[in-house]
């Protein structure tokens, strides 16, 4: 295991993550009976832009650093877009001083963030000194849970939650050559266990064919309601790199197609390195 996410945490591809599973937990909170984010994967929770990581890449200034001034003042999209990326925004300034833009907050933060006292997490991490940093911050409380395994054993023992609503995060680092399969196959397992649950499921663009892949195995599975969104920054290079991301999301609450139709347009203007595009996919035979 050689991926760390910080040398990644802020991009634009966790920009457009974390917009949406704060967007999905968001929706979950419009009811009143309780719920559980389950994070698969689930990195180190907090991210520090000026840390040897993140310096190394300063991948974060294309990402976060195209919404947010040094000083953490926001640089605006439309008043209807910001109304929907408020939740993410909130979650940012949540974990920095005014006046000064120095963390990152990753899909734990946010979940932790968000969630209600009523509402509970289960966190998922492998590697180990990532796990340790992830169990130093959050702890076992009676609101998170934390697993220290791998993120099909952590589906298999915590599917179906006993709140039986949640939002299910699988977003693996996709550095093993079958990890595509493993996802396919994980999710699978999940299903069965987990039908109703909202599934969000991270992929890269890199021009390598996984993100076709994936969208063929998801089609081929039967499902009835899945919205699949997409953002490339640029067109894919010969070489490879992240060209772009995008998220399956299996189940996905009512309206978020129509809010990601509002915000896509203008976070591909604003995350672009030269020829930004989008795409949105609803399949929803409900
Ligand atoms: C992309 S990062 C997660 C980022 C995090 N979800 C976020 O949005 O802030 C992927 C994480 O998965 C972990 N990982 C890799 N293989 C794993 C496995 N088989 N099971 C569980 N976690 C794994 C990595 O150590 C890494 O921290």
């Amino acid at each position: 295991m050689n991926y760390r996410h910080a040398y990644h945490a802020g991009n634009h591809a966790d920009v457009l993550k974390h917009i949406v599973i704060a967007r999905v937990i968001d929706h979950l909170k419009q009811k009143d009976k309780p719920f559980r984010v389950l994070d698969a994967h689930s990195g180190i929770g907090l991210y520090g832009l000026e840390s040897v990581e993140a310096e190394k890449t300063f991948e974060w200034r294309e990402g976060v650093g195209r919404l947010f001034l040094a000083d953490g003042s926001s640089i605006e999209l439309s008043s209807d877009a910001e109304a929907i990326i408020a939740p993410w925004r909130d979650a940012i300034r949540s974990v920095n001083n005014p006046g000064r833009l120095a963390f990152y907050p990753g899909s734990p933060e946010i979940a932790d963030w968000l969630i209600r006292p009523t509402d509970k997490i289960s966190l998922n991490e492998l590697h180990p000194t990532d796990y340790e940093t992830l169990a130093a911050r959050y702890g076992e409380t009676g609101q998170v849970r934390l697993f220290k395994l791998d993120a099909t054993a952590f589906l298999k023992a915590t599917l179906p939650p006993i709140e039986r609503r949640g939002l299910v995060l699988i977003d693996p680092p996709y550095e093993l050559t079958d990890e595509g399969d493993r996802v396919v196959r994980m999710m699978t397992e999940a299903l069965k266990r987990f039908a109703t649950g909202i599934y969000c499921v991270w992929y890269p663009v890199t021009g390598d064919g996984l993100d076709q892949k994936l969208r063929d195995a998801v089609a081929g599975m039967g499902l009835r309601n899945v919205l699949d969104v997409r953002l490339d920054i640029r067109a894919v290079k010969k070489n490879g790199g992240l060209a772009g991301s995008g998220m399956m999301i299996i189940n996905p609450p009512w309206h978020l197609a129509e809010e990601l139709r509002v915000i896509l347009p203008e976070l591909t203007e604003r995350l672009s390195q030269g020829e930004g595009t989008f795409k949105l996919d609803h399949q929803n035979d409900e």
